[in-house]
């Protein structure tokens, strides 16, 4: 996930602000997906700086800055048919509609450009912004102007408008343009959306007003007045007000509607004369758009049906295996380089030794339960992940020599027995400790950027600094200028170092003595205690005397053990990891020697004085009746409260609808306070 989120601010950066992409489309979309996937499978592994909460990149310099008034988001993605059944199921679910209730959707092509804000006030169009992170953009009013399809003025607006839509080019106009730069000897475009970003974010704007820009309007921001109660109904809106809206748009009523709708706009998508790179479904009813609200950067009630990625067959070289900080073995293919979808592709995971198998975490069949050779002719796939997978194996092609594949049973890094645990798929160095594989990945865990993050001290940096003996474990960080920065010679001889590097190294370590719980819970690399899971840790435990002491001493059916499983989001896997960490006596004596170099903060509640619930600790129970589990839980967690699974003495408040049972009767023996829906929304003041 480090890796991810490295790679996907990189290829931001190179998309938004450079308009010079790095990674195709469907690349970057693997990638994101990948990473999402991640978050769903380990939601505590969520990092502070995750993909998932960030759209695009921040404005390039040489515009002014814009901040949005309402923020620009991003749309989640679906990559098959099953999905938008899905999507509509998860809708229903979180509003508490049945399967059989009337809920419809608009379909629209997704337009691959980039998109733009539009404030209009009292009819004049008074700023142009691109997206720039979804927060703040860049302020190009004077490009925006130079093209046809925004109006200047519109009559009858709101006196509040802002329309937001995709600036785009035309394939026509993209060639055009391009023989245009290869005539005058410049530089041409990779591809028209490049062509259009590069062209509406020109410092000097008669430049745009050369390059032939169009634009579709498909959402709005602030508005003094609604457009509409439906999403439909908006569109049309906005064509009468004068923008362009797409011609395919189209209102469905169910997945199956939808699908149908999204096959029409493949099929017309060659001779559109424009580029899509799928279609977006969006909830019609309005009001229901606002109950359904916002994740961090996406909105619930709208999703990009993505079209497929591609496909390419290659030779299976090698098997590799790499070992990662938890002890993890993973097989990884190396392959015969192929192109897919526009980029080389010579590795792809292979995730564990039943995959490899054809078998799935259950024992479900996968490929037909073909089973992967080396030597192998193998089928690459890459949407929906970061490291492409292996979707087919041509069999008829198999090498007769071709042996199925064994895991190993050794770690390939130090030779310690690789033990598969029953119930996990992956098959686990217990080298821990003196497995050198593991010690790097664990060092490389602690100096990331949401751990210790010290300046001058990355990977690579450490890597070397283990391969040379000078870093053993994470405390050997802390003692390194005592031990080599004497005159700072020893380092200086290295190389890559000077006097200021080296100086600047050492200060940064020291100013990182003093930091916060969270941090040095999250930087030890527990297997299962992510970002997410530190931080609720930190917030529970308060200071590092207390974790640790509560680690040390948590065995299941103990106080302190229940007391860490009280902890919503805390489950028996993650307690066990914890408890077997800070109770292996060479790890807490590892841990020990960490802390003495260190000065922790305690980490302090939130300020609880806002909100009627803020800092309470509520459980829901029963059936809701005017919203569904998740939007309550979503909407209490909003003003501050702690949405727990389970009554306890720690309950504040209990919310129970009918059918509540034991959790309200333990309620009334512990004394907590309970509320029915109606109670707990004029307790929030939405009744
Ligand atoms: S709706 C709150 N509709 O796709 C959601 N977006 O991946 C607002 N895009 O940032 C977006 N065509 O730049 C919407 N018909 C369409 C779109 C569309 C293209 C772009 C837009 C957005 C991105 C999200």
């Amino acid at each position: 996930m480090a890796h991810l989120a490295t790679k996907l601010a990189e290829a931001n950066i190179a998309y938004h602000t450079k308009d010079a992409p790095d990674l195709t489309d469907a690349e970057y979309d693997a990638f994101k997906r990948r990473n999402t996937e991640l978050e769903a499978l380990f939601p505590h592994l969520k990092r502070k700086d995750s993909p998932t909460d960030q759209v695009g990149a921040g404005p390039a310099d040489g515009f002014t800055k814009v901040t949005h008034a309402v923020a620009m988001l991003s749309l989640s993605n679906v990559f098959d048919d099953e999905d938008v059944g899905e999507f509509d199921g998860r809708i229903r679910k979180y509003l508490g509609l049945s399967a059989d209730a009337p809920l419809s959707y608009t379909a629209e092509p997704k337009i691959d450009g980039l998109s733009l804000s539009l404030r209009y006030e009292q009819g004049q169009l008074v700023q142009a912004a691109t997206r720039g992170d979804g927060a703040v953009g860049e302020n190009v009013t004077a490009n925006a102007r130079t093209i046809d399809d925004i109006p200047h003025k519109i009559a009858d607006a709101p006196d509040i408008l802002e329309v937001r839509g995709e600036v785009y080019m035309s394939h026509s106009d993209f060639e055009a343009l391009n023989a245009r730069q290869t005539d005058a000897g410049d530089k041409t475009f990779a591809n028209p959306r490049n062509a259009a970003a590069g062209s509406l974010r020109q410092l000097d704007s008669d430049i745009t007003r050369a390059r032939p820009l169009r634009f579709f309007a498909y959402a709005w921001g602030a508005l003094s007045t609604p457009l509409s109660d439906t999403q439909i109904g908006a569109i049309e809106k906005l064509s009468a007000l004068g923008f362009q809206t797409n011609p395919l748009t189209r209102l469905c009523d169910s997945p199956a509607d939808m699908i149908t709708q999204y096959r029409v706009i493949e099929q017309k998508r060659a001779d559109l004369g424009y580029d899509i790179d799928g279609v977006v479904y969006k909830v019609n009813d309005l009001a229901l758009q606002s109950r359904l609200g916002f994740r961090s950067t996406t909105p619930r009630w709208a999703t990009a049906h993505k079209f497929p990625a591609e496909l390419a067959w290659t030779h299976l070289e090698a098997i590799d295996i790499q070992v990662g900080r938890t002890g993890a073995l993973s097989p990884v293919a190396r392959l015969t380089p192929v192109t897919v979808g526009g980029v080389v592709v010579s590795n792809a995971t292979l995730h564990n030794e039943d995959y490899i198998a054809g078998r799935d975490s259950k024992g479900a069949e996968i490929r037909g339960g073909k089973d992967i050779r080396v030597g192998d002719w193998v089928q690459v796939y890459r949407a929906g992940d970061v490291i492409p997978k292996v979707a087919d194996v041509a069999l008829a092609k198999r090498p007769s020599d071709a042996v199925p594949f064994t895991m190993a049973e050794v770690c390939p890094e130090c030779g310690s027995a690789a033990i598969r645990e029953p119930g996990d798929a992956v098959r686990r160095c217990t080298g821990g400790l003196i497995c050198p594989a593991q010690a790097v990945e664990k060092l490389k865990h602690f100096v990331s950027r949401s751990a210790f993050d010290i300046d001058g001290l990355g990977a690579k940096q450490v890597e070397q600094f283990h391969t040379d003996g000078w870093i053993k474990e994470p405390a050997d960080i802390f003692t390194l200028r005592a031990r080599y920065g004497v005159g700072l010679q020893q380092l200086k001889n290295r190389e890559g170092w000077g006097e200021k590097s080296a100086t600047n190294l050492f200060d940064a370590i020291d100013e990182r003595r003093k930091i916060p719980l969270h941090r040095v819970i999250f930087a030890l690399g527990i297997r299962n205690v992510g970002e997410a899971a530190a931080n609720l840790l930190a917030l529970h435990y308060q200071s590092w005397a207390a974790f640790s002491k509560a680690m040390r001493d948590a065995a299941p059916g103990n106080a302190a053990w229940d007391d860490l499983i009280s902890i919503d989001g805390v489950g028996a896997v993650m307690a066990q990891s914890l408890a077997t960490t800070f109770q292996q006596d060479a790890e807490w004596a590892s841990i020990e020697r960490l802390i003495a170099e260190l000065e922790i903060e305690d980490a302090v509640r939130p300020d609880t004085s806002h909100s009627p619930v803020a800092g309470k600790t509520v459980v829901f129970t029963g059936t809701l009746e005017k919203m569904s589990r998740a939007e309550a839980k979503a909407r209490a967690e909003a003003l501050g409260a702690k949405v727990s699974g389970s009554v306890s003495a720690k309950t504040d408040l209990l919310v129970a609808g009918p059918g509540a049972g034991s959790k309200a009767k333990k309620a009334i023996e512990l004394g907590i306070e309970i509320l029915d829906e109606d109670g707990w929304l004029a307790l929030i003041g939405s009744s």
